[in-house]
């Protein structure tokens, strides 16, 4: 996170939490703390020792919540391993504003055959028998008063990874990000580096523009469309070989072209109401 935002990311961070409605407006002492926390790395150890002290449950803050689930389901196996995309199991992600995690007969698609008699999976076979959903437990929960929406996202191209990280290699999932009010603006503010193509005509105009390259020295190239799917927001490793720079670069122009930001790279007002109270609260 960068220096500027620490206040946001203090305000909305340290207080509350207990998800009682709390002040906008911080005593002085606060103030300290800003300092304190501006200083980096020392940052979760400082919020960890403050709730601690000050004895507040962090909630949906808690960055590594991992409750135990009720099969030890792998996304390193599955989506790891085996490649499976994310939304053969997540598969609302991008027309809803929910993800949806998969009902039993997903995965019976696959264990009616395999793994028949493993005592992982009796949860799952006593689920299909009696139809009763299999009670997994709910680990990213932002308050309800907080409005968020997945395909909003993602079909914007900001990848799983930018919020919920490399959950392919994962063997149990568990939360990496604060999910504050803080988090969602700083990315709002600029969310350049996050942004990823999401048709062939902005892949194109990448390659055209010198910021993506069409992955070959000499003549011909790759097709966009197989560039458009390797850059798709399901694959959590794609992109990785760029700096950050080259992701600002890139994220820029595409924000350009959306609209976000004018020629000269100054905020629309559509780049503005990603930060307007109404947007995310209704
Ligand atoms: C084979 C089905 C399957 C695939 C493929 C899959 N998931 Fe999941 N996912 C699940 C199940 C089941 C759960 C609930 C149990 C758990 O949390 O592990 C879950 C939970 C999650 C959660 C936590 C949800 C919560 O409660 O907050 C996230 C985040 C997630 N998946 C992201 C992903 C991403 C990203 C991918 C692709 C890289 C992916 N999943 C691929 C089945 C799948
Ligand atoms: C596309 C096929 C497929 C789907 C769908 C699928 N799995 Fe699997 N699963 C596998 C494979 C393949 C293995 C590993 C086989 C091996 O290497 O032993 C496996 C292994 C497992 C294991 C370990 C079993 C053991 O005894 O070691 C668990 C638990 C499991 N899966 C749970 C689930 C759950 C829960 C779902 C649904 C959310 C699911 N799987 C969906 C293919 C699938
Ligand atoms: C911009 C950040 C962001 C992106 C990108 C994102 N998620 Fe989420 N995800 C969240 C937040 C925040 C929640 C908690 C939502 C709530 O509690 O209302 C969540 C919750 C979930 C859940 C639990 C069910 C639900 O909808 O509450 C699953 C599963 C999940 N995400 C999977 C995915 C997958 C798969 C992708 C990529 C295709 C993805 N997410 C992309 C932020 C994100
Ligand atoms: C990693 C970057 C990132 C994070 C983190 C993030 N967002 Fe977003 N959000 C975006 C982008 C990019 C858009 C789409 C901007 C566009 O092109 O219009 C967006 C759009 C939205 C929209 C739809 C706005 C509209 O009217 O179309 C909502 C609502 C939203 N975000 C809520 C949230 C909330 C709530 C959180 C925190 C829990 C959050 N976002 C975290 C990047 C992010
Ligand atoms: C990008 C999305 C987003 C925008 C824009 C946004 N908020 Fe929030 N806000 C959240 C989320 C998510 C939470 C819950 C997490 C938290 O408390 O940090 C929250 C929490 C709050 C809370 C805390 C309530 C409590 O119980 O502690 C208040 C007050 C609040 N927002 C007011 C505002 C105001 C005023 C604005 C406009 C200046 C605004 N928000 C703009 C996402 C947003």
């Amino acid at each position: 996170m960068s220096d500027t935002d620490q206040t946001d990311v203090e305000q909305s961070g340290v207080e509350g939490g207990d998800g009682r409605k709390r002040d906008l407006i911080f005593p002085p002492w606060t103030d300290h703390l800003v300092k304190l926390l501006g200083m980096g790395a020392a940052f979760s150890g400082v919020y960890v020792v403050f709730l601690a002290t000050f004895g507040l449950s962090p909630n949906m803050y808690a960055v590594g919540y991992m409750p135990e689930q009720p099969i030890p389901y792998s996304h390193a196996l599955h989506a790891g391993e085996l490649g499976m995309d994310c939304r053969y199991c997540h598969n609302s992600v991008e027309h809803t504003g929910y993800a949806a995690v998969p009902p039993t007969q997903t995965c019976m698609g696959c264990h009616n055959q395999l793994h028949t008699d493993s005592p992982k999976l009796a949860p799952l076979r006593e689920s299909f028998s009696t139809g009763e959903p299999i009670p997994w437990v709910k680990i990213h929960d932002l308050p309800g008063y907080a409005y968020f929406n997945h395909s909003a996202h993602v079909t914007r191209g900001v990848s799983c990874v930018s919020c919920h990280g490399r959950v392919d290699r994962m063997e149990e999932v568990y939360q990496v990000e604060m999910l504050s009010m803080g988090w969602c603006l700083e990315c709002h503010r600029a969310p350049a580096e996050n942004l990823r193509p999401v048709s062939v005509e902005e892949v194109e105009s990448l390659i055209a523009a010198g910021l993506l390259s069409d992955g070959t020295e000499g003549e011909g190239g790759l097709d966009p469309r197989a560039i458009l799917d390797d850059a798709r927001v399901t694959n959590l490793g794609w992109g990785s070989e760029f700096t950050r720079d080259d992701r600002k670069a890139m994220g820029t122009h595409l924000m350009k072209e959306r609209g976000l930001l004018d020629a000269e790279g100054i905020p629309t007002v559509r780049l503005e109401l990603l930060t307007s109270c109404s947007t995310c609260h209704r």
